[in-house]
């Protein structure tokens, strides 16, 4: 299968052959391939809504161990799934060299993710490279990571060790059999909660843990959940369900509104709204009221992330790179820029931080705004990309 493409400002055209059927319909568009001056790092890019690029998340690999069916559904995800080759990955120093390269852009936070990063072999070693790298100011950078906790158990010592500051566990719940039915690959609770404990014990906090709420499925976790986490020193953040990829099978009516969740737990643990503690920040934040109707930090927060009801791209500040380095704009987007061509075709350091900078410069994505606005395109040509390739 081939992809013919074209160059946002429609001055060149390149056609690239298409090989992981994940990708089928996903154009590729060559990464030098967008025009105009070179961009040097000055650690101040924006995009054309004039938002910067302060977050970097890479992807380390396409597969997981769970099937969690509005991500990774079995029917789709099976035992003839086409899963990348492990040439078509960037090796970690691959991977290093372009986070270099994003960092002197002005990024400050590096979050892996996968499919699940755990299962990617040697992880540490990355961590350890990227641990090494500073931003523009000189200072280390903020290096988290997403799982779904199976692993975490048994790696927690090893990644702290290697400099990875905090992870977010994503749980759907505590009923184990509404969980095990979740991640469809029959993982009890009690395994996430240990990998979440030792976690907790080694110091990789302040530790997060995502639940992505569908209505009918786990809407009946929510108040078991936030009783669980309330006091814990953990922030439980609640996830609108998302129309993202093709394959979840998404409807708007198993998507609960955060306004929903925020009034359920306050009828029964008062909430206060808190100010956000960072730009672009995906979470709305609200802390847990002592008596006097304070927040009382002791008692701790949970988040919203709206993304479906509440879109939050205006302050998007977020760039993906995916396992085989492709660079994304958005988590919807149709078509990645191959940065592994450059990588592995000779580009010197200067070329490819130009490159990514010329990219970011054109990007104008914010497909959550306009989401009310053109319906969800599954299985139409516009093929999205997948979660589990780019990452949350
Ligand atoms: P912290 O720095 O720990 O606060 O992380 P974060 O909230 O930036 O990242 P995380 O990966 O934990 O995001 C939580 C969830 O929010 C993801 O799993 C996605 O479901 C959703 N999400 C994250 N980034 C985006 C985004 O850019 N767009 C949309 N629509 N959803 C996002
Ligand atoms: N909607 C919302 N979040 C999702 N994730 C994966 N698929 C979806 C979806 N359809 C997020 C969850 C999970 C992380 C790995 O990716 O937060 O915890
Ligand atoms: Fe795996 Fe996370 Fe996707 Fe579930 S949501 S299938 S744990 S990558
Ligand atoms: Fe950013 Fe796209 Fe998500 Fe909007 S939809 S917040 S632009 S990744």
């Amino acid at each position: 299968m081939f992809a013919r493409i074209s160059d946002n400002k429609g001055m060149s055209e390149r056609v690239i052959p298409l090989i992981d059927q994940r990708l089928a319909g996903l154009a590729t568009i060559a990464a030098d391939s967008v025009g105009g001056q070179p961009v040097l790092p000055t650690g101040l890019l924006s995009d054309a809504l004039g938002r910067p690029m302060t977050d970097l998340r890479i992807s380390v690999t396409d597969r997981c161990n769970f099937r969690c069916s509005y991500c990774m559904p079995k029917e789709i995800f099976d035992k003839d799934y086409a899963y990348l080759p492990h040439r078509n990955l960037l090796t970690f120093e691959e991977i290093t060299r372009v986070a270099r390269q994003f960092v002197a852009h002005g990024v400050r936070k590096i979050r892996l993710t996968g499919g699940e990063p755990l299962l990617r072999k040697n992880l540490e070693i990355l961590i350890e490279q990227l641990a090494a790298l500073r931003t523009v100011d000189g200072q280390p950078l903020d290096i988290t990571l997403t799982t779904n906790g199976a692993l975490l158990a048994r790696k927690a010592q090893a990644l702290k060790d290697a400099g990875l500051q905090r992870v977010t566990v994503s749980l759907d719940g505590l009923d184990d059999a509404v969980f095990r039915r979740m991640n469809d690959v029959d993982f009890p609770v009690a395994g996430v909660l240990e990998g979440i404990a030792a976690a907790s014990a080694v110091g990789l906090g302040p530790i997060k843990v995502n639940m992505v709420v569908k209505r009918g499925t786990n809407h009946e976790q929510i108040l078991p959940m936030a009783r669980h986490f309330r006091g814990s020193g953990m922030v439980l953040r609640f996830i609108e369900y998302m129309d993202v990829g093709a394959t979840n099978g998404w409807r708007m009516d198993e998507v609960l509104p955060s306004a929903e969740v925020v009034k359920l737990i306050h009828s029964e643990m008062p909430l206060v709204q808190l100010s956000p503690s960072a730009a672009g920040e995906t979470a709305e934040r609200w802390g847990y009221a002592g008596a006097n109707g304070q927040h009382d930090p002791s008692l701790g927060e949970i988040g919203v992330i709206s993304s479906v009801t509440q879109a939050f791209c205006r302050d998007c500040n977020r760039a993906r790179l995916s396992t085989e380095g492709q660079l994304y704009l958005c988590l919807f987007a149709t078509h990645g820029h191959d940065l592994r061509a450059l990588i592995r075709g000779q580009a010197s350091d200067e070329a490819l931080a130009s490159a990514i900078g010329r990219i970011w410069q054109g990007r104008s994505d914010r497909y959550s705004e306009l989401r009310s606005s053109q319906p969800p395109s599954t299985g139409s040509s516009q093929r999205r990309v997948e979660m589990s390739y780019i990452g949350g």
